[in-house]
C-alpha cells in the first residue's frame, strides 16, 4: 500500500499526498477551491438538472462526493453518485483529513465516513438527497452505457498515470455518458484535449481554478 500523507493546501483545506508517486490528490493551491471550481461549478451546476447521475473516476478522499452531497442538502438537486476507486482511503486517514469540519458540516462526518468505507459494492441507503455507490473497480474495466449526466474525471496527472488518459479510457467515458452529458477534468493538456476529441467529445477550454490557467470540459452532443 502506498504511503499516504495528509498535507495542508493554500486555501486551508487538507489533501493527501501519495509519497510513492510524489503526487497530491488535489492542487496545492487549494483542495476545496479546485474541487468546487472544476467539478461542482463546471460540472454539476453547469448541467443544472434537478436530478443528476454523477460518475466519479478516482474517489480518493471523497472531497468531490462531500461537496456534491452538500449541494443536495442545500436543496439544489438530488444525485445518484457512483464512484470508481480501486484503492479506497482508510478510515483513520479520512478522520485525519476531516473534510466535514473544513466545510463546516461536522454533522456529516459519521455518515460520510460510513459511505466512504462501505465494504460491499451496493448502493448505500439514500440520505439527504444523495444515493452513493462505491465500485472498487479500475476505470479501464468500466463498461456501462449511458448511465451518467456528469463525469468527474479526477485521475492523477498524465505524467504520473498515463494509463488513465488513453483513447480507450475516454471512449469508455463517452459511452458511459448520456447525450447532453459532460466530462470535466482539471487537466488542460493539448494531448488530453485531442484524445477526448478523438473519443467523440466536443471539448471546451475553460478558465482553471486559482493557480491553473485552464481546465477541460467535454460534451457528448
Ligand atoms: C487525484 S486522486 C483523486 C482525488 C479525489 N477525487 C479526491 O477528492 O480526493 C486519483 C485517484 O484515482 C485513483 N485511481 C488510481 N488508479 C485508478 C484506476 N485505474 N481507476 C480508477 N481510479 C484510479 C487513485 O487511487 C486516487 O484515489
Amino acid at each position: 500500500m502506498a504511503e499516504l500523507v495528509p498535507q495542508r493546501t493554500a486555501d486551508g483545506s487538507l489533501t493527501l499526498r501519495n509519497a510513492a508517486l510524489d503526487e497530491p490528490y488535489h492542487s496545492l493551491h487549494g483542495a476545496v477551491q479546485e474541487s468546487t471550481h472544476v467539478f461542482i461549478k463546471a460540472g454539476l451546476e453547469f448541467v443544472g438538472r434537478p436530478h443528476v447521475d454523477v460518475l466519479e473516476v478516482g474517489l480518493g478522499t471523497g472531497l468531490n462526493l462531500l461537496l456534491t452531497w452538500i449541494r443536495c442538502l442545500e436543496g439544489k438537486c438530488t444525485v445518484n453518485y457512483t464512484a470508481l476507486e480501486p484503492f479506497p482511503v482508510t478510515e483513520p486517514l479520512l478522520a485525519a483529513l476531516d473534510h466535514c469540519a473544513d466545510l463546516a458540516w461536522p454533522g456529516l462526518h459519521e455518515p460520510f465516513i460510513a459511505r466512504m468505507t462501505v465494504p460491499q459494492q451496493e448502493p448505500c441507503e439514500a440520505l439527504g438527497g444523495l444515493r452513493f455507490q462505491l465500485l472498487q473497480q479500475q476505470v479501464q474495466e468500466f463498461q456501462e452505457e449511458a448511465v451518467a449526466d456528469v463525469i468527474y474525471f479526477d485521475a492523477f496527472g498524465p505524467p504520473t498515470q498515463p494509463e488513465m488518459w488513453t483513447l480507450d479510457v475516454f471512449q469508455r467515458m463517452f459511452t458511459a455518458l448520456r447525450h447532453g452529458g459532460v466530462l470535466v477534468t482539471y487537466c488542460a493538456k493539448g494531448e488530453v484535449r485531442r484524445t477526448m476529441q478523438q473519443a467523440g467529445f466536443s471539448v471546451e477550454r475553460l478558465p482553471g481554478p486559482p493557480g491553473k490557467r485552464e481546465m477541460l470540459r467535454g460534451r457528448k452532443n
